[in-house]
């Protein structure tokens, strides 16, 4: 490879993470192959399909493809023999049982390429994973790939929002390279020229800071949503407004209005299991203390999903059996059909298993929740599921549903209450509009 020629890319596993970071890279002028091992996946993506919800990706992917930069396999030898840089960029979910993360996937993504590895080239882990994770692959690589020490490790930590992933990638806060070589740094700028040349900021670690800083930043925003969270606690214990503190806290550049939304808190694919593990993997290594708040981070955070279900209980008269609740919602956030640990889900299910008649809708999760919770009914539309409801529960704050009008739900409901869980609507005109309105930390 010539010093002004890219390096070509491969990208190993093709989920939300990878089948995003491969269409961005082959939008900058990169030569990818993405591989899976799920077929399924691959004959869909390779027929310009993304299995996913991700604004602005299947454009990206069609140019992709016309652009003969992108192509799919589920083949590792013919990965290897394209790679120059090679990404690992699959799951790493909570295991069941246990708070540990499940490193089966990256695993077995190093043991399928590393036997084809016969030339120089650097592989990068990007998926999030406990710290010493690397140093423990880097043996395993030089190993199993015929070219022993030719073959690097680094690690560049992501960190894509959902639902804003294509710009978190072509645009990032920022690069971590986590290395063991200069080499390894010059590969890895060379993979990422186009984002260094917007002036991208970047931090050189070794390879443990690199795996930790995904971590940390994930704890950080958890701690803080749960902060605001315990904040509502507090409020509805003495009759305070948790909208109006965040507001008040929010103007101090200090702390800032990020992640500061009260409501029903965190849940996805990421904040739930990336503390879990973090504080599991502290454990395991003497350091357990120094981040043992995140297990208070999480016991908030799981808090505030009965506390809802409570004040519907409350609105209701103290009992939800029998009655017939609407709830707006079930992704685990706004411009996400993902149910990963989904709040939503987690107190529409409690209340079914409670007695309620619960009807479900989203305006982008409902095949994933049907698919989930077949229990659960579902429904076309806000005002379809809100027909003779007692009782309407805003779970995730879509914009459809912030531009509801009280007046035209009231119509089709048979009671006019609303629990707002996350202090999308403005309280004052539903409460003008005949609603009885509650919302957690508010009085
Ligand atoms: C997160 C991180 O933001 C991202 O950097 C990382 O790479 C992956 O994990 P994501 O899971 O897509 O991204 O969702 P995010 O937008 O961070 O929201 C996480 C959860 O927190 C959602 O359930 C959201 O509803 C909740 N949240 C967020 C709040 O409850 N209050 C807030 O103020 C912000």
């Amino acid at each position: 490879m010539g010093e002004a020629e890219l390096p070509r890319l491969t990208v190993i596993g093709t989920g939300y993470l990878g089948a995003t970071h491969a269409v961005c890279m082959a939008s900058l002028g990169y030569d990818v192959v993405g591989l899976d091992v799920d077929r399924k996946k691959i004959e869909k993506l390779q027929a310009g399909e993304v299995p996913f919800f991700e604004p602005g990706l299947p454009e990206l992917l069609s140019k992709a493809l016309e652009s003969g930069r992108l192509r799919f396999t589920t083949s590792y030898e013919e990965a290897a023999e394209h790679g120059d840089v090679h990404f690992v960029c699959v799951g790493t979910p909570q295991q069941p049982g246990s708070d540990a993360c499940d490193l089966s996937y990256v695993d077995a993504a190093v043991r399928g390429l590393a036997p084809h590895l016969t030339r120089r080239c650097l592989v990068v882990g990007k998926s999030t994973v406990p710290v010493n994770t690397a140093a423990r692959l880097t043996g395993m690589l030089r190993e199993l790939a015929p070219a022993g020490e030719e073959v690097e490790l680094a690690w560049n930590p992501e960190f894509l929002r959902e639902g804003f992933a294509v710009d978190d990638t072509l645009r990032p806060d920022r690069l971590v390279f986590g290395v063991a070589s200069e080499w390894a740094r010059e590969r890895l700028a060379a993979a990422f020229q186009p984002i260094l040349d917007l002036g991208t900021p970047v931090v050189v670690t070794d390879l443990a800071t690199a795996e930790l800083v995904k971590v940390a930043a994930n704890s950080f925003l958890a701690t803080k949503i749960s902060y605001i969270n315990a904040m509502a606690e507090v409020c509805e214990a003495t009759g305070a407004d948790v909208r109006d503190l965040a507001k008040a806290l929010a103007y101090d550049d200090r702390i800032g209005g990020r992640f500061l939304q009260p409501g029903l808190g965190f849940g996805g694919g990421c904040l739930p299991k990336d503390i879990r593990a973090f504080a599991h993997r502290a454990e395991e290594i003497g350091v357990g203390q120094a981040v043992s708040f995140l297990r208070e981070v999480d016991a908030i955070n799981r808090r505030r999903r009965s506390r809802t279900i409570d004040l519907v209980r409350e609105l209701l008269g103290g009992q939800l059996d029998g009655k017939k609740v609407a709830c707006l919602g079930a992704a685990f956030k706004p411009n996400s059909d993902d149910i990963r640990d989904a709040p939503a889900l987690d107190v529409a299910r409690t209340m079914h298993g409670l007695g309620a008649t619960v009807r479900v809708y989203d305006p982008a999760a409902l095949d994933n929740a049907r698919r989930a919770y077949p229990e659960l009914r579902y429904g076309t539309s806000a005002l379809d599921v809100a027909r003779d409801a007692d009782v309407v529960v805003l779970l995730t704050e879509w914009s459809e549903f912030r531009e509801i009008e009280p007046s035209a739900l009231a119509q089709v409901v048979r009671h006019t209450r609303i629990v707002d869980g996350r202090h999308a609507l403005d309280a004052d005109v539903w409460r003008a509009e005949g609603w009885e309105y509650r919302a957690l930390g508010s009085p």
